[in-house]
This record gives C-alpha cells, structure tokens and sequence, in this order.
C-alpha cells in the first residue's frame, strides 16, 4: 500500500473559511498550502460575529479558497486521498459549507471522508507524546482536557462563564481595537514600559479551584478603563489572565500527576502568556504561532490521526454538524 497521502482540511466553525493541504511522505509531514479568509472587517463593522453573514461569506469564498490551496500545493483534485471537515462545535450555519463542500467532493472522487471535532483540530498541531494534559484557550473554549490516549479524552475543567479569547475580545471592543483583540492587545501591551503598583490588580477568581471564571475580571477591567493608560491596561490584562492559567495548570497537575502539558487555541499566540506558563517546571507544547488560531492545517493533521489510528469517524456519513459537543461525547457518538 502507497503510504504517501494527502490530505486535505476545512474548517468553517465560526468567521474564518479556512482550507489546508498536508502530504505525508513516509513519516515527514508537508505543509502543501495553509490558505485563509477573515471577515474582521464584516464582523467590525457589525461588531461581532453575525452567524448569518459568516454564512454567506463563507459560501461566496469557500471553492475559490480550494481552488486557491490546489495551486498553492501544486496538485489536483484528483491527488487529494483523504477529505477532513470540522463537524462542530461552532456556529451551525458556517459548520454545513465546509461540511457539505468536502463531503460532497470526497464522494465524488471516491475518497475517505473524516469528520473532526475542532478541539481535536487544535490539539493535532502539537507534539506530545501520550498522556498529556491540553489547556485549550481561545475565543469560545477555556478547558483543560486530560488526554489518556487517542480518542481518549476527560475534560478536567472549564469555564464558568466567559471564555478566555472572549474576555480579550470584549475588553477590546471597549476600548474601540479591531475584532478579534487579542493580538492587538498583545501589541499594546508592549509599549507598557512602567507599571509599578501593578500586583494590587492582580485578581485570582476560583483560586484553589480547577474551574475557570473570566467575568468578574472582565467588570473589572471596564472599570478600570478610565483609570488606567491603554498600555498598562493590556498589559495588566494578559499579565493577570497568564498568573490565573499558571495557576490552574499547577493545580491539573498536581490532581493528574500528568506533566506534559499541550497548550493550544488562539491566545496561545501570545508571548508573555507562553513565556510565563513556561516559568513552571513541566514539559510544554506550543503550536507555532501561525496554528494557534484556526485554519485548515490542524484539521488535515486531526485527519490524519484519524486515518492512522482507523478510528470508527472515517467514512462516517451519520455525524452531522453541531453546535456544542465536548470532546469525551464526540467519541462516545
Ligand atoms: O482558536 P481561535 O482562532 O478561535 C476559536 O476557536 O475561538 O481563537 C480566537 C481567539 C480570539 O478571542 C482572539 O482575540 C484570541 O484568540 N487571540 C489572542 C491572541 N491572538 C488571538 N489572545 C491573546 N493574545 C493574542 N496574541
Ligand atoms: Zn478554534
């Protein structure tokens, strides 16, 4: 059997029309073409995410992005051997485009077809061998999962309120930064050159406790808009979200005894959070920064790993999309 394969992921979850391309030759991965879409400036000016209008968009983008990721790669259609879509969680009507565009087409050719979970498309780009522990951290999850084995997983904590990229994001609105704000409050961040007095903001919500809770901050940090200069308020806010994640990761290891730790999501793109978490003695897995956010790539890898672990989700046409779905009862379908 030829065990060279390419393959192809989609992932339209939520704003992003996202198509991947990754070859397999013998055990070397390539990345073929990462091609991706926002609609930052739709959801700016609608300011947010209108389920609807992602929708739209994605149908108006979705086969000229494919169109576009084939030439990027240098293949045809006809090449790709295995089809990935995220199925879910996300938001229903942007999850059926990608969903619907690679079935159809993986039926056409005669190819495998493999639905993904997105939490598992985010986990696939790290590399950590098993058990490990993930800190999922972006704009709709906060968790932390327990991954035994493949397919494996226990979702040890979460959040009781806000996600942490959502916390960003709506500091960010308020202080009128483009959507999503997390990069943009890294920026400013940056220009904090002083900041003294800065451990008596320092709030912890839920110490001691696993579980996350992002709105008591988010109140805080709106009133302290007026107080605060804009660099010293983002760097405040990514300062104390990076002293919370420590936090809960020290105390998932010490209830797991696992100390591989994968941290994945969008606001694992920022440096002063990476930088603090790896301040803690464990064994730390980062996506590179360009597969923090979501694109097509990490859903082709989650494929793969399907493929090679012939798992039941291969060529499994009775899983339709859904908007809210852990991990544990993706696998449990
Ligand atoms: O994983 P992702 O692309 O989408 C979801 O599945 O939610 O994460 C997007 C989130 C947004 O909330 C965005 O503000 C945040 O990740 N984010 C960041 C950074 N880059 C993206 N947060 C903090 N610092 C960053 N550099
Ligand atoms: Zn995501």
């Amino acid at each position: 059997m030829n065990k060279n394969k390419i393959i192809l992921g989609i992932d339209t979850s939520c704003d992003d029309t996202s198509v991947g391309i990754i070859e397999i030759i013998e055990n070397e991965i390539k990345i073929l073409a990462d091609i991706r879409e926002d609609q930052k400036e739709l959801s700016l000016k609608f300011g947010g995410v209108i389920p609807e209008i992602c929708a739209r968009n994605h149908i108006e983008k979705i086969d000229i992005l494919f169109k576009k990721a084939l030439k990027t790669a240098n293949i045809k259609l006809s090449d790709i051997d295995i089809f990935a879509s995220t199925v879910g969680p996300g938001l229903l009507s942007s999850l059926i485009i990608g969903y619907y565009f690679t079935l159809t087409l993986s039926i056409l050719n005669k190819k495998i077809f493999i639905p993904i979970h997105h939490i598992e498309g985010h986990l696939s780009v790290c590399n950590l061998s098993y058990p490990f522990l993930c800190l999922m951290i972006s704009g709709g999850h906060t968790m932390i999962i327990k991954c035994i084995s493949f397919g494996n997983y226990e979702i040890i904590a979460t959040t009781l309120d806000d996600a942490v990229g959502e916390l960003f994001d709506k500091i960010g609105r308020e202080l009128k930064l483009p959507f999503p704000s997390g990069s943009y409050i890294e920026n400013i961040a940056k220009n904090c050159l002083n900041f003294e007095d800065i451990n008596k903001y320092i709030i912890f919500p839920t110490r001691g406790k696993l579980n996350f809770s992002f709105s008591g901050l988010k109140t805080k940090f709106f009133n302290l808009i007026p107080e605060l200069s804009q660099e010293n308020l983002c760097y405040l806010l990514q300062h104390n979200v990076a002293l919370i994640l420590k936090e809960k990761i020290e105390l998932a290891v010490k209830l797991t005894d696992i100390s591989n730790i994968v941290i994945c999501g969008g606001v694992a793109a920022n440096l002063h959070i990476r930088q603090k978490i790896m301040e803690l003695p464990y064994v730390f897995s980062f996506p590179a920064i360009n597969l923090c956010a979501d694109n097509g790539i990490m859903i082709a890898f989650a494929g793969l790993n399907h493929y090679k672990n012939n798992t039941k989700f291969i060529n499994n046409y009775n899983i339709d999309v859904f908007a809210r779905k852990d991990l544990p009862l993706f696998y449990n379908l």
